[in-house]
């Protein structure tokens, strides 16, 4: 990432909003569970807040160096850091009860590993586990922000459609204040009818 996510995405403001705007809301209305994945955990803003909410939390970071340093601050926690690429994951099918994805879809390249993020959070679900994700609209600041870094905003309809063809059911997104949150159930029946 470029050196304007250095300094936004490791400040105090930064984690005041996603737990105000985002991880509250959203921990609010859907069950965690015991276990959860989250992909791109950058700076680690969504991490210090969601540790705290389940018993075991397991992130995955492109970033080698980013994941070090959660690694660094979370040794010995109940969160696990690996580096890895969320679109293509190590771990079994249904091994988590929730996975996280927080401001991060827009720094997949392509439309296909967007996708491929989304299918792979589906497959690692538990039957019954949830999806809960945000990311930022597309807009002339943002991309002003991004330069010479990816850009690749998500177009809140394409999540919609993505997430029910991928299979999600009970599929929540909201369009608010440059914002999309989303969160979308792994059919406890598995096969795309609870
Ligand atoms: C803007 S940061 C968001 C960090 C954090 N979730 C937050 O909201 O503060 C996006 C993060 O996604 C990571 N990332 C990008 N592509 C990834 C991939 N394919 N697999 C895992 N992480 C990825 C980046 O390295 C970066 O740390």
């Amino acid at each position: 990432m470029n050196e304007n996510h250095a300094t936004l995405c490791s400040s105090p403001e930064w984690a005041e909003f996603l737990i105000a705007d985002v991880l509250e809301p959203l921990a609010d209305r859907f069950d965690l569970g015991e276990h959860l994945l989250e992909l791109g955990p950058g700076y680690g803003a969504s991490t210090r807040w969601l540790r705290e909410r389940v018993k075991r939390l397991t992130a995955i970071e492109l970033d080698p160096a980013l994941a070090q340093r959660l690694q660094d601050e979370f040794a010995d926690t109940n969160v696990a850091v690996e580096v890895g690429d969320c679109t293509c994951v190590r771990f079994a099918d249904d091994s988590f009860d929730s996975v996280g994805m927080f401001t991060m879809l827009h720094h997949l390249p392509t439309a296909a590993e967007q996708s491929a993020a989304l299918t792979e959070g589906y497959r690692l679900l538990r039957p019954g586990g949830v999806l809960v994700g945000s990311d930022s609209l597309a807009s002339p600041e943002l991309h002003g922000f991004h330069e010479g870094d990816s850009y690749n905003p998500i177009d809140p309809a394409r999540l919609l459609v993505l997430l029910q063809i991928i299979g999600y059911d009970r599929i929540n997104l909201t369009v608010d204040c440059g914002l999309v949150i989303f969160a979308a159930r792994k059919p406890a029946g598995g096969d795309g009818h609870a």
